[in-house]
């Protein structure tokens, strides 16, 4: 049964239909239309178009149906109603008559969308912030892990100076609380209430729009119903938090990616989260990871796609918005997939620690101290930088790390290098001089650890 018949002759094209019919994705709000309803139905009996009776009896095939669809929630599938509001109405109708008809008194399926994506939102956040806890939680247990491995940190892919994992799985903690600041920042902008908006320009029924919006447990309300009604700036909003979230997810697969290359071999991912390969029987591909980094593409295009039919967009609404729910509806599930895809990654990870040190002991990952070195025996650090250079050549001439270089021969480049040079390019004390906030020294990494378990806890 349509919601709108009255006005028609000709009953509708059936391929137009489902073109139109958004049931197929929006019976994902169906909790939430059943429980805005019922805030609806409470705020028309105190303006007395229900009495105590009917708005018991609304409710109670409300609760009903929000019993069963929990059971089941394919049912709403097999229906052929166009959307998830018009399944309820009907569903109303069938079982109460008349008085499944009165409940959209006052009310439009513009208000009462946008109102029941709102609080879909509001929950997945939540939802959302449990499950990036998890991810910063195992994060947590590999840098604990992982304090002694020593590993070379790149730029340009480059080795640059030496860093621990527990370093590497710091940073992307950092990634991680950003993201979950963004979240709870969106989820300010998004507890406000549009309910009793109507179509566009207010409802003309004497709502108490705050009862209803407390009803709903949003904060506040909306000040415009002309703009509640063509909001979707959470939308947006959640989308690009998402996409930014894919986007820290994609480096930290390609990072991992890298690391578990067969010439690097810095890590090894657990067989359960790795597959093998038709022909190459000594295959271990990297699948779960390699998906993690090609899922961003698809959030990435679900922002864009958003934005892009919000733009130019007439007040107030159109159609073109019950798009909004497809982007968003994979633009998060692809996130929440991935963050605990991530989980899974790091859960039976193991960083060959010998590889990693290897790596860094065979590379001149410690020039920068040399250059500090000369540093303090007074040498400016341009000229300090321009004589590490020469030793560089040097030794890559010889096939030597720098440390392999005999007093005497460093002594050509310049007269100051003394014996404690030695001690100075051991990478320990690399790691351990740098000890300001937020270095890679060992006490860093410590307080760093104690601080991000704190706010877990909290
Ligand atoms: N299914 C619609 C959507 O998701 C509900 C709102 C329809 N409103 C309207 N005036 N046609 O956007």
């Amino acid at each position: 049964m349509s919601l709108w018949g009255g006005r028609f002759n000709i009953s509708i094209n059936q391929k137009f239909k489902k073109f139109n019919d958004s049931l197929h994705f929006d019976y994902r709000l169906v909790e939430q239309d059943i429980i805005s309803s019922i805030a609806w139905s409470k705020v028309l009996t105190k303006i007395n178009v229900l009495n105590e009776h009917e708005q018991n009896q609304l409710e109670k095939e409300l609760n009903f149906l929000l019993n069963k669809i929990r059971v089941n929630p394919e049912i709403i599938l097999s229906s052929n109603a166009e959307d998830v509001h018009s399944w309820i109405e009907s569903q109303l109708i069938k079982k109460l008559g008349d008085l499944g008809k009165k409940l959209h008194t006052g009310r439009s399926r513009n208000d009462q969308v946008t109102t029941d994506l709102k609080l879909w939102c509001k929950i997945t956040i939540r939802n959302l912030l449990e499950n990036i806890i998890e991810l910063k939680k195992q994060l947590i247990i590999t840098a604990e892990n992982n304090q002694d491995a020593i590993m070379p940190g790149y730029t340009h892919l480059q080795h640059a100076q030496p860093i621990t994992f527990a370093y590497w799985c710091l940073a992307y903690l950092e990634m991680l609380t950003r993201d979950e600041n963004r979240l709870q920042d969106t989820f300010k902008r998004t507890d406000v209430s549009p309910l009793g908006c109507g179509a566009l320009a207010g409802t003309a029924y004497d709502i108490d729009r705050t009862k209803l919006a407390q009803l709903l447990g949003f904060k506040y309300i909306t000040n415009n119903c002309l703009d509640s009604v063509s909001d979707r700036d959470y939308v947006l909003e959640l989308i690009s938090n998402a996409a930014i979230g894919m986007i820290h997810l994609s480096r930290f697969a390609e990072d991992l990616i890298f690391f578990n290359s067969s010439d690097l071999g810095f890590i090894e991912l657990s067989d359960e989260v790795t597959s093998g390969s038709s022909i190459m029987p000594q295959k271990k591909n990297p699948d779960i990871l390699e998906l993690i980094r090609g899922k961003c593409g698809k959030v990435q295009g679900a922002l864009v796609g958003m934005m892009m039919t919000l733009k130019a967009l007439p007040l107030a609404y159109n159609k073109d918005m019950q798009e909004d729910k497809e982007y968003l509806f994979s633009a998060i599930d692809t996130w929440i997939e991935c963050i605990n895809m991530s989980v899974l990654v790091l859960n039976k990870l193991k960083v060959n620690k010998l590889r990693c040190r290897e790596s860094v002991d065979q590379s001149y990952i410690n020039a920068t101290e040399l250059a500090d070195y000369l540093v303090s025996k007074d040498i400016p650090f341009r000229t300090a930088h321009c004589i590490t250079g020469k030793i560089i050549l040097e030794a890559i001439n010889k096939n030597l790390t720098l440390q392999d270089l005999s007093l005497n021969e460093l002594k050509k480049f310049s007269p100051k290098i003394e014996e404690d040079i030695y001690s100075t390019l051991s990478l320990r004390s690399c790691l351990d001089k740098r000890n300001a906030k937020g270095g890679i020294s060992s006490l860093q990494i410590a307080y760093a650890i104690k601080d991000a378990k704190k706010s877990i806890k909290k």
